[in-house]
């Protein structure tokens, strides 16, 4: 059974580090958009999932109505009767009273929010819409709707942010005792206003931060499970999980990727061009629609394969990759060269990631992939 991802590419502004898929939030252009994503669903008729992600972007600034079509769209095509986790990604500026009551009619029973800092003027330095205040109060409301199952989204490693402004930025977070904490570093990304004011992230002490994290939330009883993420016990992210598992998922919406049947395939990515393809998909014009909606696919041959299966599952901790693999020749090569460096580690008949090699994983993964 695959997983399913929806993509909403609309945010009230863009924030200043961010390079992923999302314009501006228009009403007129998101009816129409909503109008896509319900074509596109009712392609699934009566397929089984057993998971939905629905992020961004910012799903929560859909509209009351344009959420409730969402879900009811989804209600009315997929089967969800073997559902064992539906996230809905939060921005605090738009998630209202009314909106999470709705997701929990609709069965939502994950929130992921992100609060990036708890500072006011750190939020302001990254361009966010919200204040610390307004993250409690959408946290409040959340617990009272009956939401239990929520993660907080953090950046450290801001510019002159130091190891023991991010200790304190933590053990306010932690006083909220969320499930689930996604942490990431700042990264610099090309074409960002952060970018463009050439605003750089520290390395080092981003390494700091990074061994101070794992020695307070393993204190506070959360478990690191995946590079950035931790979890209280079994409260590790089970639709996240699967990507990393190498298991299928379906994407749908603009830019959102999917994987079934060994096939990777990624929507186009672009809001007015996706409203089209799917235009055509209400005309039967399957072949032609196909096309224009997939606009970049890829066969995973064996080789492949392997090669996503063991950077996938390197990135969990606890889990890491079965031995067996590790079974094309170059695979095995790099293999021992990681042991022999420590940089991977081999328990009974499983790799895993070395705790103090997540600072270089990309290195590693760069390895595998050009052995
Ligand atoms: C695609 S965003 C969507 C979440 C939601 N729209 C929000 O802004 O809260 C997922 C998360 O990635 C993280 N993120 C995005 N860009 C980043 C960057 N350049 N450096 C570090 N973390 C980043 C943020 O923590 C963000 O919450
Ligand atoms: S971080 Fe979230 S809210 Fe900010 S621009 Fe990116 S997707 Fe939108």
């Amino acid at each position: 059974m695959p997983g399913l991802y929806i993509h909403i590419p609309f945010c009230k502004q863009k924030c200043h580090y961010c390079d992923f898929f999302s314009v501006k939030y228009d009403v007129a252009l998101v009816d129409k958009y909503i109008n896509a994503l319900v074509t596109h669903i009712s392609q699934f008729k009566n397929k089984k999932i057993c998971s939905i992600y629905i992020g961004g972007g910012t799903p929560s600034v859909l509209s009351l109505e344009q959420i409730q079509k969402l879900l009811q769209a989804l209600k009315e095509n997929f089967n969800l009767s073997e559902i064992r986790e539906f996230t809905f990604e939060l921005n605090p500026e738009s998630a209202s009273k009314d909106k999470l009551h709705l997701l929990k009619q609709f069965k939502v029973n994950r929130l992921s929010i992100g609060l990036q800092s708890v500072e006011d003027s750190s939020l302001n330095f990254l361009g966010r819409v919200h204040n610390f205040r307004t993250f409690c109060d959408v946290y409040d409301t959340a617990r009272k709707t009956g939401f239990d199952n929520i993660n907080i989204d953090l950046i450290y490693g801001l510019p002159n942010q130091t190891v023991k402004d991010w200790e304190k930025v933590l053990s306010r977070a932690l006083a909220f005792s969320c499930k689930h904490l996604s942490l990431y570093p700042l990264s610099i990304e090309e074409g960002t206003p952060f970018y463009k004011t050439g605003i750089v992230a520290d390395d080092n002490i981003q390494r700091d931060m990074y061994d101070r994290t794992v020695e307070i939330l393993t204190k506070n009883g959360y478990i690191h499970y995946e590079i950035s993420n931790w979890a209280k016990q079994d409260r590790e992210s089970f639709h996240n999980s699967n990507y990393w598992r190498n298991f299928e998922y379906i994407g749908i919406g603009a830019g959102a990727s999917g994987y079934l049947k060994r096939n990777r395939y990624k929507n186009i990515e672009n809001v007015e061009g996706y409203i089209e393809s799917c235009l055509l998909l209400q005309n039967t014009v399957t072949d032609v629609c196909g096309n224009l909606l997939e606009t970049e696919k890829e066969y995973i041959n064996d080789e492949l394969y392997e090669s996503e299966k063991i950077m996938l599952g390197l990135r969990l901790l606890n889990g890491g990759v079965d031995i067996n693999c590790f079974d094309n020749q170059k695979h095995k090569t790099v293999l021992l060269e990681c042991l022999k460096d420590k940089t991977l580690e081999k328990y009974n008949d499983r790799i895993k990631l070395a705790k103090e090699s997540v600072f270089v994983f990309n290195q590693i993964v760069l390895k595998f992939m050009f052995s």
